[in-house]
């Protein structure tokens, strides 16, 4: 590979880039390509000031997939032989690009449909609301590099699942492995959940640290996946539609060399900009897992049973907001974490829910306040005491009034 194109933005047609480079030379290629979605595709910057696009508008799906069969063809060219690629796209073009990779790189070499899966809340369109997309991973042969991942246990997993051996018996049956006592033997470093081919992995939120405002940006989380997935430190990865340069971001911070092209100058301005200050925006819910979200929301359904609530995610103040419309603002709930203060959960509450207009707000509270001080809620903020609490207090006054009788 020549040097002088190592780390490198260019503005060009790929297909123009790519004649550039050696046979074999590239040890990952990810394309989130136009999906042909017969859209001109905008978007304004945080602060509204700059708009960026790009066309997406074909005058038929055979030009589609002719402009991408040839380009496909150089991918496949200069990718090396231990090397992979990743095909970003979605349920509009998905079938035209399963069977251009098909007849490029071979049926046997296709490893995997990937579907990126995430959490939308509204849908303009009359259907069902699109919540994945898919990427399609080949390899140039059999013999490719893969490290594999593994995923956190759910909640739900059985102990004995996570502490205990398996083996397969004579009838090829997955067993707990014994010892010759008849004892099974426990395992104290089992890696996880190999990784599956569904990944869940949020969308950039508008206000994501990494988010620039460029149409169709993709979460660096999802491409660090891929490329620590396939590749190694000093590997080459290229990015022939780089966009915002998100592909170029993850691969810089993942220390491999990386070269992106695009056809349009903005992207590749905006890609530079964005290498010269890389910026990842980290996820609660891959640090935490979705159960653990799924485990407060779960709590705080059971606390509402019967109430007419929508429970909110993500929030870092506001559990919930009572359905109806009310002459204060939205009616915000939080519920008291059993390691926070009632002046704690006051606090969280009242600077999440002032952000949205909200003048009236409930607290739940779950446990007894021994601060030495009396807290100073706002008074904004309704304190209601969930069942569980109630009775506690009601134990312990039966308790006390017990012994003071005797
Ligand atoms: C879906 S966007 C890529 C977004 C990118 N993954 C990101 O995270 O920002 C597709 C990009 O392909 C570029 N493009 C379209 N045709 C191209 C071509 N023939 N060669 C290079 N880039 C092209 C567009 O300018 C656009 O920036």
């Amino acid at each position: 590979m020549k040097k002088q194109l190592a780390n490198r933005v260019i503005q060009t047609d790929c297909l123009d880039g790519c004649r550039y480079l050696d046979d074999e030379s590239i040890d990952l290629i990810y394309l989130d390509p136009p999906f042909c979605s017969q859209k001109e595709h905008r978007s304004f910057t945080r602060d509204r000031q700059l708009m960026y696009a790009y066309s997406d508008t074909w005058n038929s799906l055979e030009d589609y997939s002719k402009y991408m069969k040839d380009r496909i063809m150089e991918f496949h060219r200069i990718l090396h032989s231990n090397g992979s690629l990743f095909y970003h796209c979605d349920r509009r073009t998905s079938h035209i690009a399963r069977n251009l990779l098909d007849s490029v790189f071979g049926e046997k070499n296709f490893r995997s449909e990937i579907i990126w899966y995430y959490k939308r809340w509204s849908n303009t369109r009359q259907g069902l609301l699109p919540a994945h997309q898919t990427i399609y991973w080949y390899t140039k042969t059999g013999a490719y590099h893969f490290f594999p991942m593994y995923e956190n246990y759910s909640a739900s997993t059985n102990v004995d699942q996570l502490l205990q051996r398996r083996i397969r018996d004579s009838y090829g049956k997955s067993v707990y492995e014994r010892d010759k006592n008849g004892q099974t033997i426990s395992l104290s470093n089992k890696k996880g959940v190999p990784l599956s081919d569904v990944w869940d992995i949020p969308i950039l939120n508008p206000k994501a640290k990494e988010r620039i405002g460029y149409p169709s940006q993709k979460p660096i989380l999802l491409l660090d996946r891929i490329i620590r997935m396939v590749s190694e430190s000093g590997d080459w990865v290229l990015d022939p539609f780089c966009g915002s340069g998100t592909t170029l971001v993850s691969a810089k911070l993942n220390g491999r060399n990386y070269l992106g092209f695009d056809i349009s100058p903005d992207a590749v301005k905006l890609s530079k900009q964005r290498l010269a200050a890389p910026q990842r925006t980290d996820s609660q819910l891959m640090i935490s897992g979705r159960d653990s979200y799924n485990q407060i929301e779960q709590e705080i359904i059971t606390l509402f049973q019967g109430c007419n609530i929508i429970p909110i995610q993500r929030n870092r103040g506001i559990d919930a907001i009572v359905k109806g419309h009310f002459c204060t603002g939205p009616l915000t709930v939080r519920v008291q974490r059993s390691c926070e203060t009632l002046a704690e959960a006051a606090q969280a509450l009242y600077i999440a829910s002032i952000s949205k207009q909200s003048e009236k707000m409930i607290l739940v509270q779950t446990h007894a306040n021994h601060e030495l001080f009396k807290s100073n809620i706002p008074a904004e903020i309704e304190i209601v005491e969930s069942i569980a609490f109630q009775i506690e207090k009601l134990k312990e006054k039966l308790t006390k009034d017990a012994a003071s009788a005797v």
